[in-house]
C-alpha cells in the first residue's frame, strides 16, 4: 500500500501571455469562469478529491490570489449588515474551502521548476498536481481515479487525453500499451510539444498529475529542454523508464475538460458552463437559439 495523497500543488506561476493585456496584472488562473475564478473550480476539484491541503506555486501578480482565498472582512461586514446571506456566502467560500499555503517561483522556468518548488512543503510523500489554467467538469471524477489508481499500483499517473493530430504539438505526448484496466495504459515514451506531423501518437498529458516524491530527485537534474524550461515531461519520461520508482502509468480520461489558458476554450468553457446555470442558463439559451442562426445569414 502506499502512502495516501492528502496535498495538492497548483502551479500559477506562468506568464499567461496569450491572454495579454488581461494577464498584464492579474494571474490567468483569476480570470472568470462566468462568475468564478478559474483557479477556485480546481481548488473545488481538489477538496472534492479528499485533498484539503492546497499549496499554490506563485508567481508576479500573486496578491489577487491571495486576495482571494483570504477574507474579505469589509466586504463581509457590509454584506451581512444589509443581510444578503447569498452574496455573503459567495464571498466567504473560498476563503473557507481549503488550509491554503503559497511558494514562490521566482523566474518561470518551467512547470518542472514550479514543482521542484513544492519540495519543502510536500516532503517524502505522493501528491498531487492540478495545473491551475485547466478546469475538469464536476460531473467527471479524473482526479478521483488517478488517485485511485496510484494508490493501487504505488506508480506516478498522468492524466491522457485523446486530442487531434493538428493540436498534439501543444502538448506532451505519450506512446503507451494497454493495461489489465480499459481506462488505464503504461506510459513508454513522452516528447514534449513535439515537431507537428511528428507526434508518436495521440494521447496527450492534460493538466492532472499524481506523482511519487521521487519525482523531486529527478527534477533536481533535470537540464531545461522545450522552449529552454525545465519540463516536468523530461523528469517523467525518465521516471517512465524505471521500474524502481514504478514507472509511469496514464488515467485515459474522456470527460469533459476546459482549457481556460487557450482563448478560444476560455470562451467555449464560459458559454458551456453558463449554459447549465439556473439562474443565468435558461437567458443564454435563447439568446444563443437566436444569435447561432443568424452566424449563418
Ligand atoms: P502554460 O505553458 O500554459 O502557461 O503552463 P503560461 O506560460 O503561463 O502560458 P502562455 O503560453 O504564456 O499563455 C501551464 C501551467 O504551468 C504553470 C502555469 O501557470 C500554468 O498553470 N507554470 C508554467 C508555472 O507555474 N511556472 C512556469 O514556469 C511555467
Amino acid at each position: 500500500m502506499s502512502t495516501p495523497v492528502t496535498k495538492a500543488v497548483i502551479p500559477t506561476a506562468g506568464l499567461g501571455t496569450r491572454f495579454l493585456p488581461a494577464t498584464k496584472a492579474l494571474p490567468k488562473e483569476m480570470l472568470p469562469v462566468v462568475d468564478k475564478p478559474v483557479i477556485q473550480y480546481v481548488v473545488e476539484e481538489a477538496v472534492r478529491a479528499g485533498l484539503g491541503d492546497v499549496l499554490f506555486v506563485t508567481g508576479r501578480n500573486k496578491n489577487a490570489l491571495e486576495n482571494h482565498f483570504d477574507r474579505a472582512t469589509e466586504l463581509e461586514q457590509i454584506l451581512h449588515r444589509k443581510g444578503d446571506q447569498t452574496k455573503l456566502h459567495k464571498v466567504e467560500e473560498s476563503s473557507d474551502l481549503a488550509d491554503v499555503h503559497y511558494v514562490r517561483q521566482g523566474d518561470p522556468k518551467g512547470l518542472g521548476h514550479a514543482v521542484l518548488r513544492s519540495r519543502a512543503h510536500v516532503g517524502d510523500e505522493p501528491f498531487a498536481v492540478l495545473l491551475g489554467d485547466d478546469i475538469i467538469d464536476e460531473r467527471d471524477h479524473l482526479l478521483e481515479r488517478m488517485l485511485e489508481v496510484q494508490g493501487a499500483r504505488s506508480t506516478t499517473v498522468v492524466a491522457l487525453m485523446e486530442v487531434p493530430p493538428s493540436q498534439a504539438h501543444l502538448y506532451g505526448i505519450a506512446t503507451v500499451e494497454a493495461t489489465d484496466e480499459e481506462d488505464v495504459v503504461r506510459v513508454l515514451g513522452l516528447v514534449e510539444k513535439p515537431e507537428p506531423g511528428s507526434a508518436p501518437s495521440n494521447l496527450a498529458i492534460v493538466g492532472r498529475y499524481v506523482l511519487r516524491p521521487e519525482v523531486y530527485g529527478v527534477l533536481e537534474r533535470t537540464e531545461p529542454g522545450k522552449g529552454g524550461e525545465i519540463q516536468l515531461t523530461d523528469a517523467l519520461l525518465e521516471m517512465a523508464r524505471d521500474e524502481s520508482v514504478g514507472g509511469v502509468h496514464g488515467v485515459v480520461f474522456r470527460g469533459r475538460r476546459y482549457d481556460t489558458g487557450d482563448r478560444l476554450d476560455y470562451i467555449k468553457a464560459n458559454v458551456q458552463l453558463a449554459v447549465e446555470r439556473d439562474d443565468i442558463g435558461p437567458g443564454l439559451r435563447s439568446w444563443l437559439r437566436e444569435f447561432v442562426p443568424s452566424l449563418e445569414e
